[in-house]
C-alpha cells in the first residue's frame, strides 16, 4: 500500500538527490547542508548514554553524507514526536526518521506521512505490528534476541538452582518496543529451558538511573533483599541507579544479587569490571551510517528490508577488562 506512494518518490528521488531536496531548508542547527536530502529525525530523547551516543551518531553520519538533518529531542514524549513528524510533512522534507517512544498511537501521523507522500524510516524501536503498512523499513536492535540472549544466561546461570531462583525485573519506559520485548524474550527462555523462577517483583524504571535507583529502592523496602537472586534491568543506567540503591542498602551488587543489564555502555563496562555486576547484552546504538545507506535507498526507491537488525554481542565477567577500552559509548 506504501509502495504506490513510495514508486512515485521513488521515480522522482535520484532528481531530488541530484539536484537540490525537499522544500524544508535547514532551520536545525544540526547536521549538514549542501546537495543532500533534507531529513527529519523525531528522537526519543536524551535519557541515556545509549541514546545520547544514538543521536551523535546519526547526527554525524548526515553531516558526512551531505544531507540536512532536522532534529528533535522527544523528551521521551510521544505528543512531542507526534507534533515533530507533523513539522517535517509541512516543510516537505525528503523522509522522515522516526524512533518512536512507544509501540502504540502511531496511525493518525503515519497515515498523514503516507498521504503526504513522505517515507518514514524507523530506526531503533518499533511500532505496534497494525501499522507495519504505514512505515518503510526499520533499522535497530532486535529486542526480543536481546531478552532471549539474557534469558539464556540466566538459565545457565541458576539451573541448579533448586529453591527457584527469585527474579527482580527493572523494565523499560512502560509501552516501549524494548521494555516489552526484553521483557517477552527473557521469560520465554527460561520458560523453554525449565527454570524454576520466580518475579518476585517487576516495575518500571523508564530507561533512566533516576528512576531505576528509585524503584530498586521501593523493592528494597517491600520484599528486602535476602534471598533475591537476580536483578535483570532493561537498561544500563537503571542497572547503575539500581547498583547504587543496593550498596546504600548495605549490600554487595554482583554477588549478594547477580545483575544483568542490556547496552553495554562504558560505565556499564566499569561497572562489570568492579564486580558490580554479572552479565552485559549488548545493544548498538552506533548506526548512523547504515541509516543513511538505508533512507538514501528509500529515497531512491530501491527494495529495502521491512527490518534490518543491528550487530550486538553478549559479555560476561570474564571478557569485561578486555572489551572495556572498545565501547565507544
Ligand atoms: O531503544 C533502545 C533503548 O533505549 C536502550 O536500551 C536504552 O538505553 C534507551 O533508552
Amino acid at each position: 500500500m506504501f509502495k504506490k506512494a513510495l514508486a512515485g518518490i521513488g521515480a522522482g528521488a535520484l532528481l531530488f538527490g541530484l539536484t537540490a531536496c525537499g522544500g524544508g531548508g535547514d532551520d536545525s542547527g544540526d547536521g549538514g547542508s549542501g546537495n543532500g536530502l533534507v531529513i527529519g529525525f523525531a528522537q526519543v530523547g536524551a535519557e541515556s548514554a545509549w541514546r545520547t551516543a544514538n543521536s551523535d551518531s546519526v547526527k554525524a553520519a548526515a553531516e558526512a553524507a551531505g544531507h540536512t538533518l532536522k532534529f528533535v529531542d522527544g523528551q521521551q514524549e510521544q505528543e512531542t514526536q507526534i507534533s515533530a513528524v507533523r513539522d517535517f510533512i509541512t516543510q516537505q522534507v525528503d523522509a522522515i526518521v522516526l524512533a518512536p517512544v512507544v509501540e502504540t498511537g502511531w496511525t493518525d501521523v503515519l497515515q498523514e506521512a503516507e498521504d503526504a507522500g513522505i517515507p518514514v524510516i524507523l530506526a531503533d524501536r518499533g511500532v505496534e505490528a497494525a501499522d507495519e503498512d504505514l512505515y518503510v523499513t526499520r533499522l535497530g536492535s532486535d529486542f526480543a534476541e536481546e531478552g532471549r540472549k539474557a534469558g539464556a544466561w540466566a538459565a545457565e546461570t541458576f539451573a541448579a538452582d533448586a529453591d527457584g531462583t527469585k527474579i527482580l525485573e527493572l523494565q523499560g519506559t512502560t509501552g516501549s518496543a524494548p521494555a516489552n520485548d526484553r521483557k517477552a524474550g527473557f521469560f520465554e527462555v527460561l520458560d523453554s529451558e525449565g527454570l524454576n523462577y520466580e518475579i518476585v517483583d517487576s516495575q518500571s524504571g523508564n530507561f533512566t538511573a533516576e528512576e531505576g535507583k528509585a524503584v530498586m529502592e521501593t523493592f528494597i523496602t517491600t520484599h528486602g533483599l535476602d534471598g533475591i537472586d537476580l536483578l535483570y534491568a532493561h537498561n544500563d543506567e537503571m542497572g547503575l541507579g539500581a547498583i547504587q540503591a543496593i550498596e546504600e542498602a548495605g549490600k554487595v551488587p554482583g554477588k549478594d544479587i547477580q545483575i544483568i543489564i542490556v547496552d553495554g555502555s562504558k560505565a556499564g563496562f566499569e561497572a562489570g569490571v568492579a564486580g558490580k555486576l554479572n552479565y552485559i547484552v549488548e545493544c548498538n546504538p552506533v548506526f548512523g551510517d547504515q541509516l543513511m545507506e538505508v533512507v538514501e535507498s528509500v529515497v531512491n526507491g530501491d527494495e529495502v528490508e521491512k527490518f534490518t537488525p543491528v550487530e550486538e554481542g553478549v559479555f560476561d565477567a570474564t571478557q569485561f577488562e578486555a572489551e572495556l577500552p572498545n565501547r565507544q559509548f
